[in-house]
């Protein structure tokens, strides 16, 4: 654990901050370069009491010129406060009017006319990321999810929805030949797809290594890792052949780079170092092919996966290990899934994009 987590670990956890603190070792906190910093700034700053702007507002064509206060101590006062997250009931599809009247960047950054694959489609941040596919203009949209009745609901609600063309295979991710079937299957009847999003996944937690089940350690990586790479393969194999470019989105996390804390869960935590791995493997060995591989990593968002009784104390640790002190919101992937999905990433891959509300940050 590092030192800057040890401490802000204990400083949550210990009322006696103080005396916490006053038992590590006196040299972590040596304080000469932050003084030093502080007499140069010091010397060198030039306080302004005013600052200049020049504004051209709509419909003027000449300039508004005037000031802004500046406030010595550096603060200025917060009036405005961020509204409340509600959840998005109605899901809107891009319609081609829309589309023609944006410009450049903002049609970049859609994914007007794309086919799009997504697994773990039928519930959670996968089914968020499909209705966000569906917003940014997604022309078909097809879940691959190994729950059929939530399944179905997804499909049928998304279509309701959007009216657009949705379809659901009832495929695990672990069954290669069932996917391939269905890569198939799909690229009959709406063509190669351009995009596919990996969400399918599960977790455990709280299980100590040394009495680690192997049949449940095996079942957990077949799923998030090899599921991973045989959704991969049959779609990248399917790009390759129709020399079609794609992006492809694993969903990993951010225990594929820390160690969640307090809870024990080795397993979860390789497969999703082993994901995004694969994921850079992939773009290394596909950038020729114009197939893009990135990976979206959470940090602990507020979906079924967790919300079981035995994690709610723990969840009260998770969120002060967050600077923003929250569990992600189930459609706070959308935004990034979107992006990665768009022509305005096209000169990503490989990177694995970590989203976790600032807990890798200590
Ligand atoms: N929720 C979190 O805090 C969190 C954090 C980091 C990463 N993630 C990852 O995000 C992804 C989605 O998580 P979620 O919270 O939406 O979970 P979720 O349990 O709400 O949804 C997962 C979906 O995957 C499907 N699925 C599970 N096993 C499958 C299989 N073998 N074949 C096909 N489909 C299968 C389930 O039926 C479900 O619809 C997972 O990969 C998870 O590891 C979640």
């Amino acid at each position: 654990m590092s030192l800057a987590r040890h401490v802000l670990r204990s400083y949550r956890a210990t009322p006696n901050t103080l005396s916490t603190i006053s038992r590590l070792p006196i040299n972590h906190f040596s304080t000469t370069r932050p003084n030093r910093l502080q007499t140069t700034d010091k010397k060198n700053r030039i306080p302004e009491k005013e600052v200049p702007v020049t504004d051209y507002d709509a419909g003027h064509s000449s300039a508004h010129k005037h000031t802004v206060h500046v406030f010595q101590d550096g603060a200025t006062p917060h009036t405005n406060i961020p509204p409340a997250w509600q959840e998005q009931e109605s899901v809107n599809p891009l319609t081609r009017d829309v589309y023609e009247q944006m410009p450049h960047t903002m049609r970049s950054m859609s994914m007007f006319g794309k086919t799009v694959i997504i697994t773990g489609g039928a519930r959670g941040l996968g089914n968020h990321m499909a209705r966000a596919c569906a917003e940014a203009g997604a022309k078909n949209i097809v879940i691959f999810d190994a729950n059929q009745e939530l399944g179905d609901e997804a499909a049928a609600e998304l279509h309701d929805k959007t009216g657009l063309p949705i379809s659901f295979y009832r495929v695990d991710v672990r069954d290669a030949a069932a996917i391939t079937a269905s890569v198939e299957a799909c690229v009959e009847k709406y063509g190669v797809p351009d995009v596919l999003i990996n969400s399918a996944g599960i977790a455990d937690s709280n299980i100590k290594a040394e009495t680690y089940d192997v049949a449940m350690f095996r079942r957990l990586i077949d799923i998030n890792l090899t599921g991973s790479f045989l959704m991969s393969q049959a779609v990248g194999r399917a790009m390759i052949a129709a020399r079609k470019p794609g992006s492809i989105i694993l969903v990993a996390s951010m225990s594929g780079s820390i160690v969640n804390y307090p809870q024990e869960q080795s397993c979860y935590n390789a497969s999703k170092a082993g994901v995004i791995q694969l994921g850079k493997s992939l773009a290394a060995e596909w950038a020729k092919n114009d197939i893009r591989v990135n990976c979206i990593s959470p940090g602990y968002m507020d979906t079924a996966l967790n919300r079981v009784p035995a994690l709610e104390a723990q969840k009260k640790i998770w969120k002060s290990l967050t600077p923003q002190n929250r569990l992600g919101n189930v459609d706070d992937l959308n935004g990034l899934c979107v992006f990665l999905g768009s022509d305005a990433s096209k000169f990503m891959t490989g990177a694995n994009l970590i989203i976790d509300g600032g807990y890798t940050c200590y």
